[in-house]
């Protein structure tokens, strides 16, 4: 079992019809292929983990980097895991701004993975634990 967690930036012109358009096909591929995980959008950023088997998921990433709707694709860790640590998702989604207050550690720990060429292992775990945060509060909230 392996978890990626990537950023790669979207097209402001549709970025919420396209955000739309991949949670549907994320949401109908996943389980078949054992693939969970969060993405998480803010601005027009995706900062998404994935989890699940070795070999899907590295012909998943492969393939959905070279998909049109995003660029600057950028793989910030990649670890075996001995198990799920997202909730148990084809896909979660959460938008996340400002104002929302289970945003408030999200957001600059991506901000300084983004600004920083190459970020430091502290600074992604950083960002994976407040993912995880995140994911916890929107389990408890369903
Ligand atoms: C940010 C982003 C995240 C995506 N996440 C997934 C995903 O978790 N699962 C998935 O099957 N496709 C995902 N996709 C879509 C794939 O790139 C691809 O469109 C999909 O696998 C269907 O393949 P097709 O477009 O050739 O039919 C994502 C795309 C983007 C831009």
């Amino acid at each position: 079992m392996q978890q990626i967690t990537y950023t790669s930036l979207g097209r402001p012109d549709s970025f919420v019809r396209d955000c739309s358009n991949i949670l549907a096909l994320a949401r109908r591929n996943n389980p078949e292929l054992g693939i969970t995980g969060l993405l998480v959008t803010h601005d027009t950023t995706y900062l998404q983990v994935l989890e699940g088997p070795g070999e899907t998921l590295s012909a998943l990433i492969d393939y959905l980097a070279t998909d049109k709707r995003h660029s600057g694709f950028r793989v910030l860790r990649r670890e075996v895991i001995r198990g799920r640590k997202f909730y148990d998702w084809a896909m979660a989604h959460r938008s996340v701004t400002t104002s929302d207050p289970a945003a408030l550690g999200i957001i600059p720990a991506l901000a300084a993975v983004q600004r920083a060429p190459n970020p430091t292992d502290s600074e992604i775990r950083a960002l994976i634990e407040q993912m995880l945060e995140f994911d916890k509060a929107l389990g408890s909230h369903l």
